[in-house]
């Protein structure tokens, strides 16, 4: 059952449960973009966000990755393991898009040979800039072996992803994965889903992901909801 909160982000509530293993993470329909600055409301984002989310956790499970997911309690509400998160942002990168073509010589659409991952340090204080194995080791966020396996699951989920998406009409440039430790174990916590992606529609090359909030390429309910509708269909039954 669900208590009381404790942690509001940016566009989900975790909120504690009677078992103090277990949380509850509520998806929301607020968005935000750049550190905060620009801030809206998406109807419906939340309940697809969490659907699509919650196939790609059941997707990756059946793959054999664990994940922090453990059931659907409401439409919107994910009971999750009650992980300790690792402050690493692992993007794993197919196509050049957003930071990395304004941060390096590297063009827009640029199609990477094999996928580049990049780690950014979780933290609004610092603006989330990029780490290195030696950096995140010497902070003591994480061992060598935790980056060497979190490095190896990533590149895997996105083989995974990239064919899954690209079989429902997508590509996937970039998406944003978070890992937990849940005993000793690492798995992958946060979530997967629009607001996290690139994703762009293979026939009209057009963004139906959360650049379209961060840009205004037109209407993100409408973006998400055809999403949802071929990742989660059953939804719409
Ligand atoms: O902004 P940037 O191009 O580095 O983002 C790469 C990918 O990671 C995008 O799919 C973006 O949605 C995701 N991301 C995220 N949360 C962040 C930073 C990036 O989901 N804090």
């Amino acid at each position: 059952m669900k208590r009381e909160e404790l942690y509001s982000g940016k566009a989900k509530t975790i909120y504690k449960t009677d078992d103090e293993k277990k949380f509850i993470a509520q998806f929301r329909d607020s968005l935000t973009a750049f550190d905060g600055k620009k801030k809206s409301e998406a109807s419906k984002k939340g309940y697809y966000n969490a659907q699509i989310s919650r196939k790609l956790f059941e997707m990756l499970e059946e793959e054999g990755i664990k994940t922090h997911y453990i059931e659907m309690v409401s439409d919107t509400d994910m009971l999750v393991d009650a992980v300790e998160i690792v402050a690493i942002e692992v993007i794993p990168r197919n196509i050049a898009a957003g930071s990395i073509t304004r941060k390096y010589p590297i063009e827009e659409g640029t199609v990477f040979a094999k996928p580049v991952i990049v780690l950014d340090y979780k933290s609004d204080e610092y603006g989330d800039p990029m780490l290195n194995e030696d950096i995140a080791v010497a902070m003591g966020i994480a061992t060598y072996e935790e980056i060497a396996q979190i490095r190896e699951m990533a590149l895997r989920i996105n083989d995974i992803l990239v064919k899954y998406l690209d079989e429902k009409g997508f590509l996937l440039p970039d998406f944003k994965l978070e890992f937990g430790r849940k005993g000793g174990e690492i798995v992958v916590a946060d979530e997967i889903s629009c607001d996290t992606c690139r994703l762009w529609d293979k026939s009209t090359g057009q963004s139906m992901d959360k650049d379209i909030f961060r840009f205004d390429k037109g209407d993100l309910s409408k973006a998400y909801e055809e999403v949802a509708r071929r990742i989660v269909p059953e939804i719409f039954e």
